[in-house]
């Protein structure tokens, strides 16, 4: 499909993912956006008045059957997982061998669509993305502007975008892909700070499902690459860890448990800002690489338990280190004990503004969510 460039153009995006804690937030906050949404489901729940449901599996696949119509973006929250140590080794394998069929097909189309003005046109929003003087603008008309991201670089005038081939046809820039990682694969920090640029020591889940990033990561730093490495910290909301470690454990134990000394540091982001920001990366034509999503400051682990207990009126104990590791065995006391200090030092994501910037007040709404 041509358009013309005089024209923005609602972007397609298609979600991996969308049963998911963190993709059901990109499904809804995409519907919000009014983006053309499609989704594979494998086994949960997608809402299916939001957008398109294609039934599959990530491992088997046909991508060619987006060929002929193939999507501005990708979202990517779905993560092949496994239970046991033995399982998860086989997902991450079973995770690399999709993505990397995955990333075959999209590297081997070529759009003939033009991506230079895609286009949210309904938002109460959260970025907009500011390309210096040219044209190639993701623009969040009724943004209460919760972001503005400046890229770094200015590639986006279509000289720049297209290739060309050897017969000299120009062909547009591949379906954008903005992949779910997590920032265990940069292992336990103490209190260094991590940027996107930190080495890679991956631990606890992200040991094995590392794996399944590695397809990406070969050509997460090619300029044309047009894929986006999102490192995600803790996401919280009304699921996940937060509900079963947190949220649930101390309903029914009578007091909030803090895993370990209380001294590492943990970085959170709320899942609606997590969701928001991988949106705006899917529709901004220029990023391209590794981005670390944040959502404040990191506080220490003893601070976010004291925190949550003050708003379910409870108390706080201590599960000594020696004893998460003994009652939860290596890979989750390595996640739950890991200390993180995960920042940005990309541009475009430092002017992000955040709808969930206070952890006080958000912590207080999920809770209430959980509770409804
Ligand atoms: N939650 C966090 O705090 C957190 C933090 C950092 C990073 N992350 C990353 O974010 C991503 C999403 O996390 P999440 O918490 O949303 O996970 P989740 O709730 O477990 O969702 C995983 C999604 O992947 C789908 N899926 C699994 N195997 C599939 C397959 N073979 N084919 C198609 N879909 C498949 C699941 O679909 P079904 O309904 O079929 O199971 C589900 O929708 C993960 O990669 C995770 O590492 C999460």
């Amino acid at each position: 499909m041509m358009t013309s460039a005089s024209h923005n153009r609602i972007p397609s995006i298609f979600v991996l993912g969308a049963s998911g804690f963190v993709g059901q937030q990109v499904w809804k906050l995409g519907a919000q956006e009014q983006v053309t949404l499609t989704a594979l489901r494998r086994r949960g729940q997608v809402d299916e008045t939001l957008g398109k449901v294609i039934q599959g599996d990530m491992a088997s696949f046909d991508w060619s059957s987006l060929s002929a119509q193939p999507p501005d973006a990708i979202i990517h929250t779905a993560r092949i997982s496994g239970r046991t140590a033995p399982e998860r080794y086989l997902a991450g394998w079973r995770g690399w061998l999709a993505n990397r069929s995955l990333e075959r097909w999209r590297t081997s189309i070529n759009h003939t669509k033009d991506d230079s003005r895609l286009h949210l046109p309904h938002s109460e929003a959260r970025a907009s993305m500011n390309h210096t003087e040219n044209d190639s603008r993701l623009h969040l008309p009724h943004s209460e502007a919760r972001a503005s991201m400046n890229t770094r670089a200015n590639h986006a005038d279509d000289g720049e975008r297209l290739s060309q081939t050897h017969s000299g046809e120009r062909l547009h820039t591949p379906t954008r892909l903005v992949f779910a990682s997590g920032s265990l694969v940069y292992g336990d920090c103490g209190t260094t700070p991590v940027y996107e640029s930190s080495p890679l020591h991956p631990i606890a889940f992200q040991r094995s499902y590392v794996r399944a990033e590695k397809p990406f990561l070969k050509r997460a730093h090619q300029s044309d690459a047009a894929l986006c490495i999102a490192r995600l910290p803790w996401i919280y909301g009304a699921g996940s860890w937060f509900a079963q470690f947190y949220i649930r454990t101390a309903r029914r134990d009578g007091y909030v448990t803090q895993y370990g000394s209380g001294k590492q540091l943990m970085s959170l982001i709320h899942v609606e800002d997590a969701a928001g920001m991988m949106l705006s990366l899917a529709t901004n034509t220029t990023a391209s690489g590794v981005y670390n999503l944040v959502g404040g400051p990191a506080v220490s682990h003893g601070d976010f338990c004291r925190l949550v207990a003050r708003e379910l009126g409870l108390p706080v104990k201590e599960m000594p280190e020696t004893q998460v590791w003994s009652k939860f065995g290596k890979t989750v006391a390595e996640a739950l004990t890991f200390s993180s200090d995960v920042r940005t030092e990309r541009e475009e994501l430092q002017s992000y503004i955040l709808k969930h910037p206070s952890l006080e007040t958000s912590i207080r709404d999920v809770i209430t969510a959980l509770d409804r």
